[in-house]
């Protein structure tokens, strides 16, 4: 799913903000899309109310919310009321898209093959209108915000690198970072030069080299 353009098969949608085109809304920022099945349900009443609460968290770093849910914008109107009371500190400033008659939601990949309907997927969207990371999650599974957000700092700081760096496991920002298998010890010293530490293993291929880059 990575890697799939937005936009080319779903020109138009209809927001609570107003009406545009998906690659008008993503183009030159980075976009959090998340879905959801549907409208009054507890789940995603809590979900968008934790989006709403972190969305100065995005802002800040110049990243726009978009959600979806499976009713009509009237509907969803109704329900912000409801989303922001229940998750204090919380408001809905994002756009919500509406998706009725679900259309639109196999258009983005954003199907739960099991249950054959609408989940819990959310895309992080680059600025060139390609997806990625997704997350895919059982209507049953609220997804975790904070994960959303580190993730998010992850892609952040492997794009500022031009992917030469990755994250690894449970990695938070400030954290040391891994140095690309792409990226050979001469280059590395170049793009490093605060130097990086190789990591004695017993194989001894030198593979494994952290470095920090706050
Ligand atoms: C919910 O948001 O709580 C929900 C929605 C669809 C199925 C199950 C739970």
């Amino acid at each position: 799913m990575p890697g799939i353009t937005l936009g080319n098969t779903v020109p138009r949608v209809e927001t609570t903000h107003k009406n545009f085109k998906l690659h008008d809304y993503f183009a030159d920022s980075w976009t959090v899309l998340f879905s959801h099945p549907g409208d009054f349900t507890p789940v995603c009443t809590t979900e968008l109310g934790a989006m709403g609460k972190y969305a100065h968290e995005f802002e800040q770093r110049g990243v726009k919310l978009l959600g979806l849910s499976c009713d009509d914008v009237q509907s969803h109107k109704d329900w912000i009321p409801d989303i922001e009371a229940f998750t204090p500190g919380s408001k809905v400033t994002y756009p919500i898209i509406a998706d009725p008659n679900k259309e639109i939601i196999p258009q983005l990949n954003m199907i739960d093959p099991i249950e054959n309907g609408p989940s819990r997927a959310l895309h992080i969207v680059g600025p060139d209108c390609k997806i990625k990371l997704s997350f895919l999650y059982p209507s049953t599974t609220g997804r975790n915000m904070d994960e959303v957000l580190r993730a998010l700092h992850s892609l952040l700081m492997a794009a500022k690198h031009k992917n030469r760096i990755a994250t690894p496991v449970n990695w938070k920002p400030d954290e040391p970072v891994v140095i690309s298998p792409a990226v050979s010890d001469e280059e590395a010293k170049k793009l490093f030069p605060q130097g990086f530490k190789t990591a004695e293993l017993p194989s001894k291929k030198g593979y494994l080299r952290v470095a920090d880059v706050s």
